[in-house]
């Protein structure tokens, strides 16, 4: 027995880890990755690799991405050496409107979570296209076919999906439960026919999906639940290129996602505060490296509160955000005998937090491109509806709107103004797609599901490696914090810290609690003299990293 889980965990392993001269592919799934590699070896680039993986995804982790939701794709083109990056967020319907969520001044409960009304407008066909068109080389139904084979002929049902479809199936929709839960079984291979369908009027024009039988289906389910989305809204939807946040680190270029995501903002904000620090020397997790951590998590997720929005609606100040100038400001306030008080943080506060679903990969291609992607339908299964006759499961991505200031999200944010709803406007995201480059040349591609937690993953990953020089598959499975600003709490996963460090910040001031399993990050790191590209793939998750 000993003997069969020693070989099981060598097994295990080796999909977590994996080295390539050329070319690496990590994702949350076996299955993506496989059919991203196969994309590589066939001559395709990073970019159409990054279509076979979103594909590939929403067929074997229907719960936490799909083409009925968004995601962003940071691309760096070595060409230009610079990255670009791509915003398939979905939008709020037309009809949507501010105060939707409320009646008589109160949250109508869990409207914005389930069903018909947490609907926004599909993002990520569109997305998927504008790669193509930019930067694809492979056919684009060479880049769908694996995931149409796979819905077609079913997978098997792994421990993680088997659990997310028994705690979500009293909230699944009809059609949904006719799906994942056939005669009231969770099955062991899923068939998705309805699914594969979809894929294939996909496969002719990725158009399709937002006119004709597919976008008359998605808006007339969500209509006759009582819902808001339209054909028109399907048809108006348009993926968005955008400048990347770009910011410096030590010798290190940052490339990550700006609004609407907080991410690239925060982590490059949190990057500018913490640089200062030698925390190379401070050591990981030691009470100081945290310490200073959570305050720069402070100050950053305070911002967020206050400033963070969809920019096409909302001004918001990233140039001064992400300015060094204002992190020394940031750092003036840090002390390290003592935490810096909460309330005089600035923000807007807030109670819970929950949710852990989204999902990212990392791809590089042999001549140096590459993709960071954080794909998401926001909570498992998001709405929980499937639109009939189609296969989509549906969005809940309404809820990363702030239904009211100071209102919390599922995921214990809260927001301002900025973060309002209004027609056509794109919800608040944390999802962080990060591309570091030194000389030009890609060193990392990161970024993590985890709702709130996905900014302060993502920077402790870099630190892990930038800082204190751990290997990639250290850096990954590394124990991790995360602080929000409000509640105020300071989470760590139990194994990250010992009793003495926790004892210690608790001297400091931090509220200190532990919290189970934070992210799920897929990461290149590419050997700066060698070339070789290194992935690794998060403990935490079931994902794979391959490449050769
Ligand atoms: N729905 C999670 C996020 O976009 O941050």
């Amino acid at each position: 027995m000993l003997r069969l889980s020693f070989v099981l965990l060598l097994f295990a392993q080796s999909l977590f880890a994996a080295d390539g001269s050329q070319v690496m592919a990590v994702t949350a799934h076996p299955l993506a990755t496989d059919a991203a590699v196969e994309v590589l070896r066939d001559g395709g680039n990073a970019m159409d690799a990054a279509i076979t993986a979103s594909f590939v995804l929403a067929v074997v982790e229907p719960y936490s991405s799909g083409i009925g939701g968004g995601g962003f794709f940071v691309c760096y083109d070595t060409n230009t050496k610079i990255a670009r990056a791509l915003d398939a967020r979905e939008t709020a319907p037309s009809k949507a409107s501010r105060d939707m969520y409320l009646a008589d001044g109160e949250i109508i409960p869990r409207m914005s979570i389930d069903g018909p009304f947490s609907v926004g407008v599909p993002g990520l066909i569109k997305g998927l296209i504008e790669l193509h068109a930019s930067y694809g080389t492979l056919p684009w139904k060479r880049l769908i076919k694996p995931a149409i084979s796979i819905a077609q002929n079913g997978f098997p049902v792994d421990e993680m999906l088997h659990v997310r479809i028994e705690s979500n199936r009293d909230r699944l929709n009809s059609e949904a439960k006719s799906i994942l839960v056939p005669n009231d079984v969770i099955p062991t291979v899923l068939v998705q026919k309805d699914l594969a369908k979809t894929l294939q009027k996909i496969a002719q024009d990725g158009n399709n999906f937002y006119s004709g039988s597919i976008a008359t289906a998605i808006a007339s389910s969500v209509k006759n639940a009582g819902g808001l989305l339209s054909v028109e809204d399907m048809f108006n939807y348009n993926a968005k290129w955008r400048e990347a946040v770009n910011g410096n680190y030590h010798q290190y270029e940052v490339w990550s996602m700006p609004p609407p995501s907080s991410g690239g903002v925060h982590i490059v904000q949190m990057l500018n505060i913490l640089e200062p620090y030698n925390l190379s020397s401070l050591g990981y997790n030691s009470v100081e490296t945290v310490h200073l951590m959570a305050e720069s998590m402070k100050f950053a997720y305070a911002d967020r509160s206050r400033w963070l929005g969809d920019s096409d609606y909302y001004d918001v100040p990233i140039t001064k955000l992400t300015s060094r100038d204002y992190a020394a400001k940031q750092r003036s306030l840090i002390s390290l005998s003592k935490i810096f008080p909460v309330n005089e943080a600035g923000g807007i506060e807030s109670k819970d937090l929950e949710g852990n679903d989204t999902t990212h990969f990392s791809i590089v291609d042999a001549h140096g491109n590459a993709v960071a992607a954080t794909l998401t339908i926001n909570l498992s299964f998001g709405s929980g509806m499937i639109a009939d006759g189609t296969g989509v499961i549906l969005n809940n991505e309404m809820d990363d709107f702030s239904s009211a200031p100071g209102i919390p999200n599922a995921f214990g944010l809260v927001g301002s103004e900025a973060n309002s709803i209004a027609p056509g406007k794109r919800p608040l995201s944390s999802m962080t797609p990060t591309i570091i480059t030194e000389n030009g040349q890609v060193r990392l591609v990161t970024g993590s599901p985890g709702g709130s937690r996905i900014i302060t993953t993502t920077l402790q990953t870099v630190l892990n490696i930038l800082d204190h020089k751990m290997s990639p598959q250290d850096a990954v499975d590394a124990g991790r914090v995360h602080y929000q600003w409000s509640p105020d709490i300071l989470w760590y996963e139990p194994e990250s810290l010992t009793s003495e460090t926790v004892h210690k910040l608790t001297i400091v001031g931090h509220n200190v609690q532990t919290r189970l399993s934070m992210g799920n990050v897929q990461l290149i790191y590419i050997n700066p003299e060698s070339g070789v590209r290194i992935g690794a793939s998060d403990k935490r998750g079931v994902g794979k990293a391959a490449g050769y």
